[in-house]
């Protein structure tokens, strides 16, 4: 048995459980004035986060090609779905209005990642 290549498996599938997360909670909740998932929101996106960074390990470790352009692209962007997660949820506790934007950039932000990780590929460009 490849054990590294069991523990990469398991990542990604902790890794689109974040992704569904994220993008269903944006999804299902489009119309929402009041009372955003905020706190999932930032679950999720920890989840990315932290599942990301393991399969950047999991790639070194099993010597595959990295990405690192894209790596540092998908970062940036979950990291701001993150931001945005917090500080909406910190947002809404206190009682506050105008969340939508935060719930949008969140939402929109974790949609854009999605894209990179799946239409940046070498075996649709070419190279
Ligand atoms: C909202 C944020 C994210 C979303 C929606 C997302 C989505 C995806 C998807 C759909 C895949 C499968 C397609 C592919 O293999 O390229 C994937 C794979 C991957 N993601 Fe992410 N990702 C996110 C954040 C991150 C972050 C922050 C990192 C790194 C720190 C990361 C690292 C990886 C790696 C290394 C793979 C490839 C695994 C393999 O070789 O099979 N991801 N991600």
């Amino acid at each position: 048995m490849n054990t590294l290549e069991l523990v990469k498996g398991i990542t990604l599938v902790v890794h689109f459980v974040g992704l569904a997360l994220l993008v269903g909670l944006f999804i299902a909740n489009m119309k929402t004035k009041t009372n955003f998932p905020f706190g999932w929101m930032v679950v999720g996106a920890a989840v990315q986060l932290a599942t990301g960074v393991v399969l950047v390990g999991m790639k070194y470790a099993l010597d595959e090609d990295v990405n690192n352009a894209k790596i540092g692209i998908k970062t940036v962007l979950v990291a701001a779905a993150l931001i945005a997660a917090i500080i909406g949820n910190l947002r809404q506790k206190k009682g506050e209005a105008k969340l939508q934007p935060f719930f949008h950039a969140a939402g929109g932000f974790a949609l854009l990642d999605v894209a990179i990780a799946v239409i940046w590929s070498g075996d649709i460009w070419g190279y």
